[in-house]
């Protein structure tokens, strides 16, 4: 009440009432100017800032961080008030009442929930510590890289604050050098993964809210003045133009750059200006990548003191009406979708090894597509991607309902887009950028994707737009039309629809007819049941593997009727994770429309989608 008492007079509830209905109508014009304001405009210039990620970590000087970490776990978030300067009692009569060196530990990069049985519903906050050696070296500068921690990260060095991260699933650094001592260091980061209405993704999602410092930890050294970040890509809808650019971070921002591709016979100088930025355009002769020649190529750069090489692929990516064009020619999309889970083991994956297990699964179904779900995956799996010759949908998490008119959302998916981008934009595997999934059709919902498809075209002007979307209408007993306003502003549409599970039953689908609103490729993005591996029975009986092989049959044959079919990524690769899945004896907390157990043992279905892309393949699609 405190800062409406000077307008509520609280004595006559007649006034008290007329006050406070005053205030809420008063709101609410308010609300509606805004939003009418916004819900109508056509999205604004980016205002996004420049991403500080690093790019291409992988080819740098690192000192990797991981390890087991102690850990301390703060259900009540008490260690604000001093955990960050990893204190401990200097005399026996001192009262320090936590201490990492007598904590537990958790093993990083890994989510804490399948570590310790105790922490496997946890969200919260958890305290991690990770004490290292280091030898200060005068010509370095030194940043410390998070490859992700869900949700939230506030990092501290030596009891130093270097900043704060929100989003489960995108990468960041922050400058150490001033705080670095010689000697021992200690590293403290709070991590929590409680669940906000306002984050990205909301309270809601169809999968484990891992916690932890889930990905790779490291300190990286680069000269005083150092690239930053670059972009080598071919000019889209152009198979021998090579455009981009390259960013310098340092007090020498005006620099000869050496951009050497040597197999290619390039060898391009160019100089930054002093906000130590240089673009370049020219020509080269290039083996394009594609699925069945994942060719990359060694590329250079040299500048000052920093050197620098990665692996890159030349392909263009483009729409042309119903057609995806890879490199010019169309190309169908035969994929699958899959979230970032470790086969076996469980909990988040984050190694190579997990990577090529699940990428090989994929390509043993004869896939040449895979939509990471629902969020950026880790760098390990779009790196094999890149030489395995898979194309990849990414996605950034706003998933379902999430606070649409809440720019401080809107601002949070944003920078979530840009470090997405700003890690993957070398990546030839990269062809689709995914605004969303499965969000409700609302004014201020459509002017929020909109926001971000513009924002992402800013970013990235040679790869497709797209968002998985799933309100379809009626026009007709066995008629469904797609009609979501968003599609306008995508180049691709993504369609999620369940047939044969969420709604109807499997053999329904033999009679539907799709209609679609625009004349834009269509990639089925989601559909799928659940069975449990090993359980049969007759091809009606939910749950068994018959049942989940009878739904693909029937969805296989239709989706080949659906208008602009340029791709397919079914639901899902793995069965896995999540809090919404309840069904004892059968979900036990999974969702169970993998096509391959959590466990690796491949059902029914597996063999169907197989031969159905092997079908495809051969036909040359
Ligand atoms: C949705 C959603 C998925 C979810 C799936 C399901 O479409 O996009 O995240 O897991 O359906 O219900 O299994």
């Amino acid at each position: 009440m405190g800062e409406h008492a000077a307008f509520i007079d609280v004595h006559s509830p007649l006034s008290l009432l007329s006050a406070v209905a005053l205030r809420f109508f008063m709101k609410r014009c308010l609300a509606v100017l805004l939003l009418a304001g916004w819900a109508y405009a056509s999205p604004a210039p980016s205002s996004l800032t420049a991403s500080t990620l690093i790019a291409n970590v992988p080819g740098r000087t690192t000192v990797s961080l991981d390890g087991a970490w102690r850990a301390i776990v703060d259900p009540f978030d008490n260690g604000r008030a001093g955990f960050f300067r990893d204190e401990k009692p200097h005399s026996k009569s001192d009262r320090v009442e936590y201490s990492f060196d007598a904590s537990p530990v958790l093993n990083v990069p890994g989510d804490w929930n399948t570590q310790r049985e105790q922490l496997m519903f946890y969200e919260g906050p958890v305290w991690y510590r990770r004490l290292f050696n280091y030898h200060n070296r005068a010509d370095k500068r030194v940043f410390v890289y998070f490859g992700a921690v869900n949700y939230k990260a506030t990092v501290y060095l030596n009891g130093e604050k270097l900043g704060e991260h929100e989003g489960g699933f995108t990468a960041f650094n922050f400058e150490a050098t001033s705080v670095l001592r010689e000697g021992e260091n200690s590293l403290i980061v709070e991590v929590n993964n409680i669940r906000h209405a306002d984050a990205v993704p909301a309270l809601k999602f169809d999968w484990w809210n891992y916690g932890g410092i889930t990905r790779d930890v490291m300190l990286v050294e680069v000269p005083a003045t150092f690239i930053q970040d670059y972009w080598v890509q071919l000019v889209r809808g152009s198979q021998n133009e090579i455009a981009g650019w390259v960013q310098l971070n340092g007090a020498q921002p005006a620099q000869k750059i050496m951009l050497e591709i040597p197999e290619a016979g390039v060898h391009e100088a160019v100089s930054t200006d002093g906000a130590g930025r240089a673009s370049f355009h020219f020509t080269a002769k290039l083996e394009l990548w594609s699925p069945a020649h994942p060719k990359l190529y060694d590329v250079a750069l040299r500048g000052g003191d920093d050197v620098l090489h990665d692996q890159i692929g030349f392909r263009t990516i483009e729409v042309q009406g119903a057609n995806i064009l890879l490199n010019g020619k169309p190309i169908f999309l035969r994929g699958i979708s899959m979230h970032e889970e470790a086969p076996f083991r469980e909990g988040r994956a984050f190694s190579v090894e997990d990577a090529q297990t699940l990428l090989g699964w994929v390509k043993d179904l004869g896939c040449n597509f895979v939509r990471f779900a629902h969020y950026p995956h880790n760098e390990n799996e779009i790196r094999l991607a890149d030489r395995l010759g898979l194309m990849v949908w990414s996605e950034i998490p706003v998933y379902w309902d999430i606070d649409w008119s809440n720019l401080a959302t809107l601002a949070n998916a944003e920078a979530q887009l840009r470090d997405e981008i700003a890690r993957d934009h070398n990546r030839a595997a990269l062809i689709l950028w995914s605004m969303s999934n499965e969000t409700p059709v609302k004014p201020e919902r459509t002017q929020f994707l909109k926001q971000l498809a513009a924002d992402a075209r800013e970013l990235d002007s040679t790869r497709l737009i797209t968002s998985a979307l799933n309100r379809t209408d009626q026009t007709g007993p066995d008629e469904r039309i797609l009609s979501d306003p968003l599609a306008e502003s995508l180049d691709v549409v993504g369609l999620n629809e369940y047939v044969g599970w969420y709604e109807r039953r499997p053999e329904d689908a033999d009679r539907l007819q799709w209609k679609l609103k625009w004349n834009k490729p269509l990639i089925v993005s989601e559909f799928g049941g659940g069975a449990v591996y090993g359980r049969h029975g007759d091809a009606d009986e939910i749950w068994t593997e018959e049942f989940q092989d009878d739904l693909y049959q029937h969805q296989l044959g239709m989706v080949e009727r659906m208008p602009n079919l340029a791709g397919l990524t079914p639901w899902v690769l793995m069965d896995f994770r999540s809090p919404a899945r309840m069904l004892p004896g059968v979900q036990d907390y999974h969702n169970r429309k993998g096509v391959v157990s959590n466990r690796g043992q491949r059902k029914l279905a597996f063999y169907t989608l197989q031969k159905f892309y092997k079908k495809m393949a051969e036909a040359g699609k």
